[in-house]
């Protein structure tokens, strides 16, 4: 099965508590289960990471770079002011989409800048955890 990492930014393990009328019910554990079961299913070795740290999150995508893994990122906070982010996303070459459980677009002015979309493959937004499942299958679908 082809190795795909699912990597969150920071305040993403507190799911389930955290503005659920903006994030929902489900915790970080749901998600981790969810990302796994949709990779399975389309033949996909997915890992799920998560950290509050800018630092920990450029690394993983360097070994990513390093090791030519797809991604499916939600950077949280730091897609709207990480130039790290962006600079280390622009090291790798095999898929990395962006994804938000929210539509950042519909929310504060603040959100509606991205520094990572334009070196992301591309962006999927606004359909909640499901956000996630549409881009493991947009990267079994690039067969890359
Ligand atoms: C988010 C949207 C970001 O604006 C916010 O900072 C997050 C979560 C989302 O998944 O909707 O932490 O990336």
């Amino acid at each position: 099965m082809r190795p795909v990492l699912v990597l969150n930014g920071p305040n993403l393990g507190r799911l389930g508590s955290r503005e659920p009328d903006v994030y929902g019910a489900q915790t970080f554990e749901d998600l981790s289960a969810l990302c796994r079961e949709a990779g399975r299913e389309l033949g996909l070795s997915v890992e799920v990471r998560q950290t509050d740290d800018e630092a920990e999150l450029v690394g993983w995508i360097h070994e990513a770079a390093d090791t030519r893994t797809p991604v499916v990122l939600n950077p949280a906070a730091f897609t709207h002011y990480s130039y790290a982010l962006r600079d280390a996303i622009a090291q790798r070459t095999a898929p990395l989409v962006e994804v938000h459980i929210s539509n950042p677009n519909a929310r504060e002015t603040f959100r509606h800048t991205s520094v990572v979309a334009a070196v992301a493959t591309g962006t999927i937004a606004g359909f909640g955890l499901r956000s996630y499942e549409l881009a493991l299958r947009a990267i079994a679908d690039t067969g890359e």
